[in-house]
């Protein structure tokens, strides 16, 4: 089977919030939520823009969402044909090859099918056929136009709206905070007579064709819409304009064509192939599209959300999951991407500067929540209580250290497999040697023995806040140091360079200091081989999952924080010492593996969609195959079955996973086709699951694009 389709029968407007993430669009530029054209606010129906953010009041700061330009309201015989009314059939689909949305809706007197995509050619600009196939003679309006009734989680977040109707319909607005101009400009076509006129109401500015309709007749309107705010280009509107000019001009066809070049594009680069077990071929083909769909392709500098572009959850920041999740899959097929991921963390080192220096330390601490200039988008009070509905103090923003040294790995990564030296010359080199002054700041001698402890941190799994020694931390600021210390061999040939950076960094730790440190870590207890995840650990009440859930007095209660069911307790929220052993895996036996995997993963909640990727890269290297292939459908389908916790107390974080996505790629390419980079070579180590029959994938290697392909009989990497 070759499915590339994701489809569901049948609208509930419950199922809204989930659909519109399943079927989104997106570029990198901005994500178009998968509602059809008619759907209302209340579907949360949104155009999310990447890098643009603002703050109303003193709500959170989120992304803004720009007018909906692709917004169609039908009419017949003066009836509204909206989607709420029920219709008697509707279908939508997701093609994953090129990211194209379809629907198709039987309204009764007529029946609607459209297509729309948001265009991978030109990252400005979205389009959209809609077809009307007339069922019965009668009068038909159809009012076609941008609005401006737009869902925000957050908001509002434009003013002073300015709309103009002519051949070119245009909303612009700036945003409160920041007075950033979003400007956007639709254009149609028709191959249809009808009465035309414009309307504008407190909602939008619309275009109106009026028509009496006879029964058997097809009506296919294309329309154009575009977005440009006052970063891209100081005339955004002009520009705006401009692009949809040109795309009418050129037609639908047209766009879609060169739309769908570049995703082929995309595809020969990153591809995965799997044969073997047709639902996991497609739940990695969609987990692909969601990733690629929102790769920063447009920009030199950009990360990506946690949450990708399907909305304002997680106030659209970065991650950790940017560094260690989503990078691996772009880092070995598309490394341009994973260079502007990381290009972003070198821009933003101001910030991570200006966070160290708050709390009183020295160096790089990045913020837990990036927003652009890397300002923290954490706040203190991260989740609400359900029950008395205050705010809950949450440590993650001030404790979560292992960020900067999860950024110093992902740049140590990216020179050992593209063997490009050129990202650490142009700032990555001088982010790792803050990141570990940082650490040298932040480490406390321990009383009683030569050991250097990192007290008061959160490790991966939230629930258990402000620990001792959790070693996965300790493990990233191991590394970290190490890769500062590492900077002295990979430019040995330009020790001038590295000498002159040092001093203009005034970097007073000298080397030694850094190795001293980095030796003396604390390693964190281990008890029958299983390594404790922080100090004290194995104290906790060691009680089983369904015994904790079964504590839980409300479904969206937080398990963390100061009243959490979880934090006396040894269940943990996510891969936490499991991550570590998948980072670092020449760090661990076998043995060892398999010790902390059959401890820690029935006390895992998986309460995060970054947690069972880990789980299953571990399981791949110790054999346990069946606990593998359940965990990479658990990670892969994530997005196709609309899975994932949706709520932290009181607070929406639904939305796509891409750090699932990202993990999905990973099962396969680093545990079952156990691909890793080893003194510049690619080097596989195959283990493939019992379903599977094949695997085939593309990779850049050190510059040279390769093919992995595993069978039953055994892998080979292709050269082209
Ligand atoms: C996880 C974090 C993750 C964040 C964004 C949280 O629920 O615990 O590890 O970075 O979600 O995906």
């Amino acid at each position: 089977m070759n499915n590339w389709l994701l489809q569901k029968n049948g609208w509930n407007e419950q199922d809204a919030a989930s659909d519109g993430n399943r079927f989104l669009c997106a570029n990198g530029y901005m994500g178009l939520r998968g509602m059809p054209e008619e759907a209302s606010s209340a579907c949360f129906p949104a155009v999310t823009l990447a890098g643009v953010y603002d703050q109303y009041q003193h709500r959170w700061r989120e992304p803004v969402n720009a007018p909906r330009g692709l917004f169609i309201r039908l009419f017949f015989d003066g009836q509204s044909l909206a989607l709420k009314d029920t219709p008697e059939k509707h279908a939508a689909e997701l093609d994953c090859r090129w990211g194209l949305y379809r629907r198709e809706t039987d309204f009764g007197p007529v029946q609607v099918r459209s297509e729309r995509f948001v265009s991978m050619a030109d990252c400005h600009l979205m389009a959209d056929q809609y077809r009307i196939q007339v069922r019965q003679d009668g009068d038909m309006t159809l009012q076609v136009g941008i609005s401006t009734d737009i869902w925000d989680i957050n908001g509002p977040h434009l003013f002073n709206f300015l709309f103009q109707t002519g051949e070119t319909l245009t909303v612009d607005a700036i945003t409160g905070e920041k007075k950033i101009t979003v400007a956007t400009a639709q254009e149609a076509a028709r191959d249809f007579d009808a009465d035309e006129s414009e309307c504008r109401d407190a909602s939008g500015v619309y275009r109106v064709f009026r028509r009496a309709v006879r029964k058997g007749e097809t009506l296919t309107l294309s329309a154009f819409f575009a977005v440009y705010t006052s970063l891209d280009v100081p005339d955004a509107l002009s520009a705006a304009r401009m692009c949809c000019r040109k795309a009418k001009a050129a037609g639908y066809s047209a766009c879609l064509q060169v739309h769908k070049d570049a995703w082929e594009q995309i595809r020969a680069r990153s591809e995965m192939t799997l044969e073997g077990d047709d639902a996991a071929a497609l739940a990695l083909r969609v987990s692909q599209y969601h990733l690629n769909a929102i790769a920063p392709r447009h920009a030199h500098s950009m990360s990506i959300p946690a949450r990708g572009l399907s909305g304002q959850t997680y106030k659209g920041a970065v991650f950790w999951d940017s560094e260690i999740f989503f990078f691996p899959m772009f880092v070995y097929t598309q490394p341009e991407i994973a260079r502007s991921l990381l290009r972003y963390r070198i821009e933003t080192l101001p910030g991570a500067l200006k966070k160290a220096a708050e709390y009183g330390y020295r160096g790089a601490f990045y913020a837990w929540e990036s927003q652009e200039g890397g300002e923290e988008g954490c706040t203190n009070f991260n989740v609400v209580d359900v029950f008395t509905h205050r705010p809950v103090r949450t440590y993650f923003r001030d404790k979560q250290i292992h960020i900067s040294g999860d950024i110093a790995y992902a740049l140590r990564s990216y020179y050992d497999i593209t063997g490009d030296r050129s990202l650490l010359e142009e700032g990555g080199a001088k982010v790792i040697l803050e990141c570990a002054r940082f650490y040298l700041s932040r480490a406390n001698g321990h009383v009683d023995s030569r050991a250097v402890d990192f007290a008061d941190v959160i490790g991966p799994d939230e629930y258990h806040e402000r620990v001792t020694n959790n070693a996965f931390t300790n493990q990233m600021i191991r590394h970290c140091l190490e890769s500062a210390l590492a900077l002295e061999e990979i430019f040995a040939d330009r020790p001038g360079w590295l000498a002159s950076l040092l001093a203009d960094l005034h970097y007073e730790a000298d080397w030694q200091l850094l190795a001293d440190v980095r030796g003396r870590i604390a390693r964190a207890a281990e008890q029958n081989g299983v390594i404790a995840q922080f100090d004290g650990y194995f104290d906790l009440e060691d009680c089983s999952l369904d015994e904790v859930r079964s504590r839980l007095r409300d479904p969206r209660e937080y398990w963390g924080g100061d009243h959490g069911v979880a934090g006396t307790t040894q269940i943990i929220k996510q891969a936490d010492v499991i991550a570590m052993m998948a980072l670092f895996p020449e760090q661990f036996t076998d043995r060892q593996v398999a010790a902390n995997w059959s401890y820690y993963e029935p006390r895992t909640e998986h309460g995060s969609s970054l947690s069972a990727c880990m789980y299953a890269l571990t399981a791949c290297r110790i054999g346990n195959m069946d606990e593998a292939w359940r965990l990479f459908m658990k990670t892969a389908q994530i997005d196709v079955l609309g899975g994932g916790k949706q709520w932290a107390g009181e607070i929406y974080i639904g939305g796509t996973h891409p750090a699932a996505n990202g993990g999905a790629w990973m099962i396969a390419a680093l545990g079952f086709a156990g691909l890793r980079v080893r003194n510049g070579r690619p080097e596989i180590h195959p283990n493939l699951p019992r379903q599977l029959f094949r695997l085939r994938f593309p990779i850049t290697v050190a510059g040279e694009r390769l093919t992995v392909e595993i069978t039953r009989e055994g892998g080979r990497i292709l050269r082209e």
